[in-house]
């Protein structure tokens, strides 16, 4: 892959996040909608609720495993058998990685895009060019007042 590649997100959608609650019940209108083989991409500065959103999407999604920052691991796989149709959630900390290379490396084709699998990944930008075309984008900002911004791809609710 050569070194440039274009990042165009057109994000359409603005939700506000004041409390944790408030990105629970986002994550909710989330959940309802998928199906499974959905890439949710994830952008945006330190701190502004990548993770939390992520914890919130898999409680919505009745998974019980309790899911930690995977900003050391890089990839973390959760999985669950029984009458579902999402079957495993794949989440990716990309921050500490310098391209795609390094992701693809650790095996992530193997989840991303697939069936029964939701994959999440923070810092999405840095990995943007092995990410489908259809990817759900949220962009998270966090204001000096502590708002927080979510700006969506597509409608969320
Ligand atoms: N909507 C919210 N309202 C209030 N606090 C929040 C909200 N979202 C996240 N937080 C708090 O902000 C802190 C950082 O959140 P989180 O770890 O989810 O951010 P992140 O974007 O994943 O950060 P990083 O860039 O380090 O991965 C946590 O203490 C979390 O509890
Ligand atoms: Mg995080």
């Amino acid at each position: 892959m050569g070194p440039a590649h274009f990042f165009v997100v057109i994000f359409m959608d603005v939700y506000e996040s004041r409390t944790i609650k408030d990105t629970f019940f986002l994550a909710g209108t989330l959940a309802k909608i998928l199906k499974g083989g959905e890439v949710i991409a994830m952008s945006g500065s330190l701190g502004s609720g990548k993770t939390t959103f992520t914890q919130a999407l898999a409680a919505n999604l009745n998974f019980k495993q309790n899911l930690n920052s995977p900003t050391f691991t890089i990839m973390k796989i959760y999985s669950r058998s029984g009458p579902y149709k999402i079957k495993k959630i794949c989440h990716v900390d990309a921050y500490r990685l310098n391209n795609s290379a390094e992701i693809m490396g650790i095996g992530i084709i193997d989840y991303l895009g697939k069936e029964n699998t939701i994959t999440i990944i923070e810092w999405a930008e840095k990995v943007s060019d092995i990410l489908p075309a259809d990817a759900l984008w949220i962009n998270f900002e966090i204001n000096s007042a502590g708002l927080r911004t979510l700006k969506t791809n597509w409608p969320l609710t």
